[in-house]
């Protein structure tokens, strides 16, 4: 990894935006990565802009890298004000753009967060998303989904789920 780009990781996750569960969202959308089992979660709020429906608002949780906290910090800006269809023209390169270049063994970070926003908007991940997001994607999580840490709770029939718990963001 660049010296470049990991500073602007670091500086971007050493105050993430929009980071934490969103109460009341429109839409949230739930992405695990096949290849390191890292997941995250995204919230969003939509409200009408000029006759048309805009992301109001957008907001995330994570057990992942710093890769992953820094690009979906990034992409909460960035689709504030789109449209959901301009939001979902975004890929991982698109969301993770104010970076510069992912190495790539960090592109799939950026396409966790891809995958999150557009199960999120009701689309389907694109062909490279879908390969990092399959296996691990858990179905569809209502608008007053719990916490991404309520997901891993013991479920009602008392099977315990087993997951790894990132408590703060993995070193590089
Ligand atoms: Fe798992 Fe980056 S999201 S290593």
């Amino acid at each position: 990894m660049s010296d470049d780009l990991r500073q602007k990781i670091e500086s971007a996750i050493a105050e993430p935006k929009n980071l934490g569960e969103m109460q009341n969202a429109d839409a949230v959308g739930t992405a695990g990565s096949a290849d390191c089992g890292d997941m995250l979660r995204m919230w969003i709020k939509f409200r009408e802009e000029g006759g048309k429906k805009v992301i109001d608002r957008a907001t995330f949780q994570t057990f992942g890298c710093e890769t992953a906290i820094a690009v979906a910090s990034l992409a909460t800006q960035l689709i504030q004000g789109k449209t959901p269809e301009e939001a979902m023209a975004m890929d991982g390169e698109a969301l993770s753009a104010p970076l510069g270049p992912l190495p790539p063994m960090r592109i799939h970070c950026a396409q966790l967060v891809e995958g999150a926003l557009r199960q999120a908007l009701g689309g389907a991940p694109t062909t490279k998303a879908a390969e990092v997001v399959k296996n691990l994607t858990p179905p569809p999580a209502p608008p007053n989904a719990p916490t991404l840490m309520d997901s891993f709770s013991p479920s009602k029939d008392g099977a315990q789920k087993t997951v790894r718990v990132i408590l703060k963001p993995k070193t590089e």
